[in-house]
């Protein structure tokens, strides 16, 4: 990439890794097998991420609605989340990536949880770049949680109302110290947010591209920067 384009890498990236589903019933198998490659073009994002100049990727991998699928399908993404830690955390480490969750975590499997906090655990001091999971993540449910923790400050007489700002409210959602993503990408081409980062995404560009997640690999990464390059970020102002 010339140096024309490196100025203009978005530091934050969000990913809404949609067509799974889809790209199994074009290869008439099941939807399960479409995860599972899909899972593999996170290995390829994990892999390239600390080249691409990209600090953060957030990456949309279970919602707090995904829990209305079928069992077999809810049972079968936990147990992917197990195998795609067991499969990647020591290339994470070898990349220096550093690995996060964001969502109501304590509402995942027991067995999820105790390998994603022993992943995050294990990661917790590299420098090279953050893989944020969301998982039984809700936009909706964020903001809930926000606002009950700062409800109850208020409550105890620790907080007065008329302290409660955007830049305290921010300062109560899951990962406050993650900046906001630059860059929304969904796969897939529906033209909704699905209740992603909804606080988070306020000022974010939007790309969405065609490509079913499981085919999403870097040359298609590259484009989404390239496309985010060109972007005028005015952020409410005038240029
Ligand atoms: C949406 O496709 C995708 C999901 C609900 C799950 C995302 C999970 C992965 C990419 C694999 C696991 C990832 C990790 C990090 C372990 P869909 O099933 O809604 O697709 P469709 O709309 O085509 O049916």
């Amino acid at each position: 990439m010339g140096t024309e384009t490196e100025k203009h890498v978005p530091r934050h990236v969000a990913i809404i890794m949609d067509g799974n589903g889809r790209w199994a019933a074009r290869h008439g198998v099941e939807r399960v097998e479409g995860h599972r490659k899909g899972a593999l073009a996170v290995r390829q994002l994990v892999e390239n991420l600390a080249d691409t100049g990209i600090e953060y990727v957030t990456l949309y991998a279970f919602s707090t609605e995904n829990w209305k699928r079928s069992k077999e399908e809810v049972d079968a993404l936990m147990e992917l989340l197990c195998e795609f830690i067991d499969a990647n955390l020591s290339v994470m480490i070898e990349k220096g990536l550093r690995l996060l969750a964001t969502g109501r975590i304590d509402g995942l499997p027991e067995k999820s949880r105790d390998r994603l906090k022993l992943a995050i655990e294990k990661t917790a001091s590299n420098t090279r770049g953050t893989l944020i999971l969301a998982l039984n993540y809700g936009g909706r449910a964020e903001i809930v949680d926000a606002a009950r923790k700062i409800a109850s400050e208020a409550a105890a007489g620790t907080l007065r109302p008329d302290e409660i700002d955007e830049t305290l409210f921010a300062k109560n959602l899951y990962l406050p110290e993650i900046p906001d993503p630059d860059l929304l990408i969904r796969t897939s081409g529906e033209l909704r947010l699905s209740n992603f980062l909804l606080w988070e995404l306020s000022y974010s560009e939007i790309y969405v591209t065609d490509t079913l997640w499981p085919d999403f690999d870097k040359a298609e990464l590259e484009k989404a920067i390239v496309a985010y390059g060109t972007r005028n970020r005015r952020f409410g102002g005038r240029k």
